[in-house]
């Protein structure tokens, strides 16, 4: 276990006047320990509690993940017979609360933890540990950051070699699948997501999925797509066309070139995250595109597809050295089309960096 994460952990629950955590299998709980357990009708459940061991409940049939755990964590695993009510029974008489306040995976727990806890936890007040857990993942190690690069050389790899085989006619699933195969192909461990590859006036929709529609020469291509490479993620979006962009298509495009352009620029330390959102957004609202441009500018990436610090209005978090996140601005026209453009940048000791270096300009196939 990494001890220095854990004890970051404990003390940022601390000032938020958490007496302890509960994580349950997801990247917090990895992160931690290394371990990677899926979300089952089998609860696994961590307690992370200032000067206690960490404890952590879990099947009998998961137990040789943790036999390299270091930290002195104490399991308690139970049967399929015996089920898992006295594992949490000893797990909980060892912690010996008597109340306090205890944080919670929000966006993660579900409703079988959260009634395990109340039930032998009753007299504890449960609360989201949202923010504290924010603190933990968001400035990446060297070691991080260079799985990140992986994945995104492995995406950048699988987009070029798919996008240069493209025809007008085919569909946009028909792409679709030559890209999942290319990600494979070029080392992926997996997808960051489903792939999204929208053309013409589906790329006017930012979550629209792959349809039976043959593509045509000279309308937008958005395509969204990410590697994971080592449990981390890449996102990266560019928009192609067959032939030149037509019509409005090719103004919109140099607009949101310019706008990603202005979001890259504005990432330095010490600027709060909503100023890159800002930076961005100003170029297209000045070109008339504001109420075209539906989303947010990025969100933070790692282990996790999206995660902290959102690059949105209102978000004053201050960046820091060694986050990542994504900058990805478009505009949308309905029934015509969309122009989406998304880099993976992290911030440094002085400003920015890409971690994508996909051309921006307009990658046209004839
Ligand atoms: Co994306
Ligand atoms: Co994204």
């Amino acid at each position: 276990m990494d001890s220095k994460g854990f004890s970051r952990l404990l003390a940022a629950a601390s000032s938020a006047g958490l007496d302890g955590l509960v994580l349950v299998p997801g990247p917090n709980l990895f992160y931690l320990t290394g371990l990677s357990f899926h979300l089952s009708e089998r609860p696994v459940v961590a307690f992370l509690f200032r000067d206690r061991p960490p404890l952590l409940v879990l099947p009998t049939l998961e137990a040789s993940k943790i036999e390299c755990l270091t930290g002195g964590w104490r399991a308690f695993t139970y049967s399929d017979e015996e089920g898992y009510e006295t594992a949490f029974q000893n797990a909980v008489a060892m912690l010996g609360l008597t109340g306090g306040v205890v944080g919670v995976e929000a966006l993660r727990a579900r409703f079988l933890e959260v009634s395990l806890l109340e039930r032998y936890l009753p007299a504890a007040r449960l609360t989201p540990a949202e923010d504290v857990l924010a603190q933990l993942r968001m400035r990446k190690t060297s070691a991080e950051l260079s799985a990140m690069r992986r994945a995104v050389a492995v995406t950048e790899t699988a987009l070029k070699r798919t996008m240069d085989s493209v025809q007008a006619g085919m569909t946009e699933r028909a792409v679709a699948a030559a890209l999942k195969i290319e990600l494979l192909r070029a080392g992926a461990d997996g997808m960051s997501f489903e792939p999204i590859v929208a053309a013409g006036p589906n790329a006017a929709l930012s979550h629209a999925t792959p349809g039976e529609r043959p593509i045509q020469a000279g309308e937008p291509i958005v395509v969204d797509c990410g590697a994971m490479v080592d449990g981390y993620a890449a996102d990266i979006t560019r928009t192609f066309s067959i032939g030149p962009l037509e019509g409005e298509m090719a103004h919109v495009y140099h607009v949101v070139r310019a706008a990603n352009e202005a979001g890259r620029a504005a990432v330095r330390p010490g600027v709060p995250a909503e100023a890159v959102d800002q930076a961005a957004r100003t170029v297209i609202e000045t070109a008339g595109y504001g109420p075209q441009f539906t989303h947010r500018t990025g969100h933070g990436l790692g282990l996790e597809v999206h995660e902290p610090p959102y690059i949105v209005a209102g978000n004053r978090r201050l960046l820091e050295p060694g986050m990542t996140f994504t900058i990805e601005p478009g505009i949308y026209l309905p029934g015509v089309g969309g122009v989406r453009i998304e880099d993976d940048v992290v911030v440094t000791e002085s400003g920015g960096e890409s971690l994508t270096t996909f051309p921006r300009t307009e990658y046209t196939r004839r």
